[in-house]
Protein backbone atom coordinates (compact mmCIF):
# COMPACT_ATOMS: atom_id res chain seq x y z
CA UNK A 1 0.00 0.00 0.00
CA UNK A 2 1.10 3.66 -0.53
CA UNK A 3 0.94 6.91 1.52
CA UNK A 4 -0.52 9.98 0.17
CA UNK A 5 1.82 12.72 0.94
CA UNK A 6 0.14 16.24 0.33
CA UNK A 7 2.61 19.22 0.97
CA UNK A 8 2.39 22.54 -0.68
CA UNK A 9 3.83 26.08 1.07
CA UNK A 10 5.28 23.61 4.25
CA UNK A 11 7.05 20.71 1.99
CA UNK A 12 7.86 20.65 -2.10
CA UNK A 13 8.50 18.14 -4.12
CA UNK A 14 12.35 18.35 -5.43
CA UNK A 15 11.83 19.68 -9.33
CA UNK A 16 13.13 17.04 -10.07
CA UNK A 17 10.21 14.86 -9.12
CA UNK A 18 8.84 12.57 -12.17
CA UNK A 19 4.99 13.58 -12.44
CA UNK A 20 2.35 11.55 -13.11
CA UNK A 21 -0.73 13.05 -14.83
CA UNK A 22 -3.92 11.51 -13.72
CA UNK A 23 -7.32 12.27 -15.23
CA UNK A 24 -10.25 11.78 -12.37
CA UNK A 25 -13.99 12.39 -12.68
CA UNK A 26 -13.74 15.78 -11.15
CA UNK A 27 -10.66 17.02 -13.49
CA UNK A 28 -6.96 16.11 -13.47
CA UNK A 29 -4.90 16.11 -10.81
CA UNK A 30 -0.86 15.50 -10.87
CA UNK A 31 1.39 13.03 -8.21
CA UNK A 32 4.74 12.64 -7.92
CA UNK A 33 7.16 9.83 -7.06
CA UNK A 34 9.89 10.83 -4.79
CA UNK A 35 13.31 9.41 -5.59
CA UNK A 36 14.05 7.80 -1.94
CA UNK A 37 10.62 7.75 -0.71
CA UNK A 38 9.48 4.21 -1.85
CA UNK A 39 5.38 3.58 -1.46
CA UNK A 40 4.91 7.36 -1.37
CA UNK A 41 2.23 8.84 -3.51
CA UNK A 42 3.51 12.81 -3.17
CA UNK A 43 1.16 15.54 -4.24
CA UNK A 44 1.45 19.47 -4.41
CA UNK A 45 -2.03 20.84 -3.29
CA UNK A 46 -0.82 24.27 -5.05
CA UNK A 47 -0.56 22.65 -8.22
CA UNK A 48 2.59 22.83 -10.46
CA UNK A 49 5.71 25.31 -10.61
CA UNK A 50 4.22 27.36 -13.34
CA UNK A 51 0.44 27.83 -12.52
CA UNK A 52 -0.30 28.15 -8.60
CA UNK A 53 -3.26 27.47 -7.54
CA UNK A 54 -4.81 29.82 -4.28
CA UNK A 55 -6.18 27.83 -1.43
CA UNK A 56 -9.33 27.99 -2.88
CA UNK A 57 -8.67 27.23 -6.30
CA UNK A 58 -7.22 24.07 -5.55
CA UNK A 59 -9.30 20.91 -6.57
CA UNK A 60 -9.71 19.01 -3.47
CA UNK A 61 -11.73 16.25 -4.80
CA UNK A 62 -9.32 15.62 -7.79
CA UNK A 63 -6.33 15.23 -5.66
CA UNK A 64 -7.88 12.85 -2.95
CA UNK A 65 -9.54 10.96 -5.59
CA UNK A 66 -6.34 10.26 -7.76
CA UNK A 67 -4.29 9.60 -4.57
CA UNK A 68 -6.97 6.67 -3.85
CA UNK A 69 -7.44 5.71 -7.29
CA UNK A 70 -3.66 5.26 -7.11
CA UNK A 71 -3.60 3.28 -4.02
CA UNK A 72 -3.21 5.37 -1.46
CA UNK A 73 -4.35 4.24 2.13
CA UNK A 74 -3.54 7.06 4.14
CA UNK A 75 -2.78 10.47 3.79
CA UNK A 76 -0.06 12.87 5.38
CA UNK A 77 -0.90 16.73 4.89
CA UNK A 78 1.66 18.89 5.63
CA UNK A 79 -0.27 22.74 6.37
CA UNK A 80 1.48 26.37 6.50
CA UNK A 81 -0.24 28.32 9.18
CA UNK A 82 -0.42 31.33 11.43
CA UNK A 83 -0.22 30.64 14.91
CA UNK A 84 -2.94 32.03 17.12
CA UNK A 85 -2.37 30.39 20.67
CA UNK A 86 0.44 32.04 22.70
CA UNK A 87 2.51 28.95 23.01
CA UNK A 88 3.23 28.71 19.47
CA UNK A 89 6.17 30.19 18.06
CA UNK A 90 7.08 30.30 14.33
CA UNK A 91 8.58 27.59 13.51
CA UNK A 92 7.06 25.72 15.28
CA UNK A 93 5.03 21.86 14.62
CA UNK A 94 1.38 21.17 15.50
CA UNK A 95 -0.28 17.85 14.82
CA UNK A 96 -3.96 19.46 15.67
CA UNK A 97 -6.78 17.40 16.78
CA UNK A 98 -9.52 19.46 15.61
CA UNK A 99 -10.47 21.62 13.20
CA UNK A 100 -13.58 24.46 12.36
CA UNK A 101 -14.51 24.97 9.05
CA UNK A 102 -14.87 28.76 7.98
CA UNK A 103 -14.78 28.11 4.43
CA UNK A 104 -16.95 28.43 1.99
CA UNK A 105 -17.92 27.76 -1.68
CA UNK A 106 -15.63 24.93 -2.36
CA UNK A 107 -16.33 21.92 -4.21
CA UNK A 108 -16.57 20.15 -0.80
CA UNK A 109 -18.18 16.94 -1.14
CA UNK A 110 -18.31 13.62 -3.41
CA UNK A 111 -22.07 12.74 -2.01
CA UNK A 112 -25.09 13.43 -4.28
CA UNK A 113 -28.78 13.40 -3.89
CA UNK A 114 -28.37 9.97 -5.80
CA UNK A 115 -25.77 8.73 -3.69
CA UNK A 116 -25.67 10.66 -0.16
CA UNK A 117 -23.51 10.08 2.43
CA UNK A 118 -23.36 11.40 6.19
CA UNK A 119 -19.28 10.54 7.72
CA UNK A 120 -18.91 10.43 10.77
CA UNK A 121 -16.49 13.62 11.15
CA UNK A 122 -16.59 14.46 14.85
CA UNK A 123 -12.35 13.61 14.75
CA UNK A 124 -11.32 15.33 11.35
CA UNK A 125 -7.96 14.30 11.91
CA UNK A 126 -8.35 10.54 11.83
CA UNK A 127 -6.94 9.39 15.62
CA UNK A 128 -5.22 6.71 15.16
CA UNK A 129 -3.52 8.25 11.94
CA UNK A 130 -2.78 10.71 14.01
CA UNK A 131 -1.35 9.32 17.04
CA UNK A 132 1.03 7.05 14.63
CA UNK A 133 2.14 10.25 13.34
CA UNK A 134 2.95 11.49 16.80
CA UNK A 135 4.75 8.76 18.09
CA UNK A 136 7.20 8.53 14.88
CA UNK A 137 7.44 12.49 15.57
CA UNK A 138 8.94 11.26 19.30
CA UNK A 139 11.17 8.29 18.15
CA UNK A 140 13.15 10.54 15.61
CA UNK A 141 13.19 13.16 18.55
CA UNK A 142 11.50 16.13 16.35
CA UNK A 143 9.34 17.99 18.68
CA UNK A 144 5.43 18.64 17.28
CA UNK A 145 2.66 20.12 19.88
CA UNK A 146 0.03 17.62 20.29
CA UNK A 147 -3.45 18.51 19.80
CA UNK A 148 -4.99 21.78 19.14
CA UNK A 149 -7.67 23.44 16.25
CA UNK A 150 -7.38 24.39 12.76
CA UNK A 151 -9.69 26.98 12.09
CA UNK A 152 -9.57 26.66 7.75
CA UNK A 153 -10.12 30.19 6.11
CA UNK A 154 -11.48 30.87 3.17
CA UNK A 155 -8.56 33.13 1.95
CA UNK A 156 -6.64 34.14 -0.44
CA UNK A 157 -6.70 37.71 2.29
CA UNK A 158 -5.42 36.80 5.71
CA UNK A 159 -7.18 37.18 8.31
CA UNK A 160 -8.38 40.81 10.39
CA UNK A 161 -7.20 40.89 13.58
CA UNK A 162 -10.83 40.82 15.50
CA UNK A 163 -11.73 37.70 12.65
CA UNK A 164 -8.39 35.98 14.86
CA UNK A 165 -10.24 37.00 17.49
CA UNK A 166 -13.13 35.20 16.69
CA UNK A 167 -11.27 32.36 15.78
CA UNK A 168 -9.49 32.27 19.10
CA UNK A 169 -12.76 32.57 21.01
CA UNK A 170 -14.00 29.77 18.74
CA UNK A 171 -11.45 27.62 20.37
CA UNK A 172 -9.11 28.03 17.18
CA UNK A 173 -4.86 27.77 17.86
CA UNK A 174 -3.72 27.97 14.06
CA UNK A 175 -5.00 29.07 10.90
CA UNK A 176 -4.80 28.06 7.33
CA UNK A 177 -6.20 28.04 4.72
CA UNK A 178 -6.15 24.44 3.27
CA UNK A 179 -7.20 21.68 5.20
CA UNK A 180 -10.70 22.29 4.60
CA UNK A 181 -12.55 20.35 1.81
CA UNK A 182 -9.12 17.91 1.90
CA UNK A 183 -9.66 16.34 5.66
CA UNK A 184 -13.13 15.82 4.72
CA UNK A 185 -12.80 14.41 1.13
CA UNK A 186 -10.18 12.17 2.38
CA UNK A 187 -13.03 10.84 5.21
CA UNK A 188 -15.40 10.46 2.31
CA UNK A 189 -13.40 8.13 0.88
CA UNK A 190 -11.82 6.33 3.96
CA UNK A 191 -8.91 8.01 3.55
CA UNK A 192 -7.05 8.18 7.22
CA UNK A 193 -5.65 11.59 7.32
CA UNK A 194 -3.15 13.14 9.56
CA UNK A 195 -2.45 16.67 9.39
CA UNK A 196 1.16 18.76 10.13
CA UNK A 197 1.25 22.21 10.75
CA UNK A 198 4.48 24.21 9.92
CA UNK A 199 3.59 27.60 11.97
CA UNK A 200 5.17 30.16 9.51
CA UNK A 201 3.82 33.40 11.09
CA UNK A 202 1.85 34.78 14.05
CA UNK A 203 -1.45 35.35 12.94
CA UNK A 204 -3.04 39.17 12.55
CA UNK A 205 -3.10 40.67 15.45
CA UNK A 206 -0.86 38.29 17.59
CA UNK A 207 2.80 39.13 16.61
CA UNK A 208 4.47 41.23 13.79
CA UNK A 209 2.58 41.40 10.35
CA UNK A 210 3.11 38.75 7.98
CA UNK A 211 3.46 36.37 6.86
CA UNK A 212 5.98 37.75 3.81
CA UNK A 213 7.05 35.82 1.10
CA UNK A 214 10.72 35.89 1.88
CA UNK A 215 9.88 35.39 5.71
CA UNK A 216 7.65 32.13 5.18
CA UNK A 217 10.98 30.12 2.82
CA UNK A 218 12.92 31.69 5.44
CA UNK A 219 10.84 29.66 8.09
CA UNK A 220 9.67 26.59 5.25
CA UNK A 221 14.18 26.23 4.88
CA UNK A 222 14.61 26.36 8.40
CA UNK A 223 12.20 23.62 9.23
CA UNK A 224 13.12 21.44 5.99
CA UNK A 225 14.90 19.05 8.15
CA UNK A 226 13.14 18.13 11.12
CA UNK A 227 9.77 17.52 8.78
CA UNK A 228 11.57 15.77 6.44
CA UNK A 229 12.52 13.54 9.30
CA UNK A 230 9.04 13.61 10.65
CA UNK A 231 7.24 12.90 7.52
CA UNK A 232 9.77 10.20 6.54
CA UNK A 233 9.31 8.91 9.81
CA UNK A 234 5.22 9.24 9.36
CA UNK A 235 4.95 7.54 6.54
CA UNK A 236 6.65 4.51 7.75
CA UNK A 237 4.22 4.46 10.52
CA UNK A 238 1.74 5.15 8.46
CA UNK A 239 2.40 2.42 6.31
CA UNK A 240 1.72 -0.08 9.33
CA UNK A 241 -1.26 1.36 11.17
CA UNK A 242 -3.27 1.63 7.79
CA UNK A 243 -2.00 -2.04 6.03
N1 LIG B 1 -3.86 32.91 8.09
C1 LIG B 1 -4.39 32.03 7.22
N2 LIG B 1 -3.66 31.13 6.58
C2 LIG B 1 -2.35 31.11 6.79
C3 LIG B 1 -1.72 32.01 7.67
C4 LIG B 1 -2.52 32.96 8.36
O1 LIG B 1 -2.04 33.78 9.16
N3 LIG B 1 -0.40 31.73 7.66
C5 LIG B 1 -0.25 30.68 6.79
N4 LIG B 1 -1.41 30.30 6.27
Amino acid sequence: MAVGLIGGTGFAAPADASPLPVETPFGPAVLRALAGWPDVLFLDRHGTAGARLLPHEVNYRANLWALREHGARAVLAVYAVGGIAPALRVGDLVLPRQLIDYTWGRAHTFATGACPRYIDFRDPFHPVARAAVLGAAAAVDVAAHDGGVYGATQGPRLETAAEIDRLDRDGCTVVGMTAMPEAALARELDLPLAGVCLVVNAAAGRGPPGPTAAGVETVVARAQAPIERLLRAGVAALTVSSA
